[in-house]
């Protein structure tokens, strides 16, 4: 947070891909609230398999509610040249993935109000299956990542979706969007390579839009 903070200029945003907290509690949640609000810039969190649905919607900005009349937490943050969208992954059953009809069909409604409007997605759970991680595939069933597929299908104002939960670094692909995966912040849950200097300095990710050239990304080591 530091780090961040000290950037010049000020990211215009910063987005948490859930497991804000281990556990849901909500105890665990004040203290992480009341941290992250020290962040210059605003914040929002997409909610991982750790989180607390609830708290995280009444606790962090959610920008517009996608699916207010369910439980997901959906959201799109409008205000800025790329359009923000927060996916809700989250499993009922298993730590794992998943993304039912209502979700997709929450997803669809939203890329088709406009579709022109470049668009990032932000979700917990990584839609590719990676090779080297103990999971491969990090969602329930390929079902859920075929939903998600079918929705994304065709939306090529649809630029990159960015994702938590697999602790490492990695790339992928669905319908075609270029994804990637996070290196956890914290050095003792971290898996994969990372970059010279970083094994005992937390990780980010920075990512910087221009509308002619699209997303670069960078893996920042907060010294
Ligand atoms: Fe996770």
């Amino acid at each position: 947070m530091d780090d961040i903070n000290r950037l010049d200029p000020l990211p215009d945003v910063v987005f948490h891909t859930g497991d804000l907290v281990h556990n849901g509690n909500a105890a665990k949640y004040q203290i992480a609230a009341r941290i992250l609000g020290g962040l210059r810039c605003p914040l929002h969190v997409a909610v991982g398999n750790r989180d607390d649905r609830a708290i995280i919607r009444s606790t962090f900005a959610a920008g517009r509610d996608l699916l207010s009349d369910t439980p997901f937490v959906q959201f799109s943050v409008d205000r800025y040249p790329v359009r923000l969208i927060a996916l809700d992954t989250l499993s009922e059953t298993t730590n794992m993935g998943e993304f039912c009809d209502i979700r997709a069909n929450g997803l669809r409604a939203a890329l088709a109000e406009d579709g022109a409007k470049p668009t990032a997605l932000f979700m917990h759970h990584p839609p590719f299956e990676i090779c080297e991680s103990k999971y491969r595939w990090q969602f329930d069933s390929l079902d859920g990542i075929e939903r998600l597929r079918q929705a994304l299908e065709g939306q090529s104002h649809v630029l990159r979706a960015f994702c938590g939960h697999a602790h490492r670094y990695a790339e992928g692909k669905i319908a075609g969007v270029p994804v990637t995966s996070t290196p956890s912040v914290a050095i003792d849950l971290r898996l994969g390579t990372v970059p010279d200097g970083a094994q005992s300095a937390p990780l980010y990710q920075i990512h910087r839009f221009d509308a002619r050239s699209g997303f670069t990304s960078e893996i920042r080591v907060a010294p």
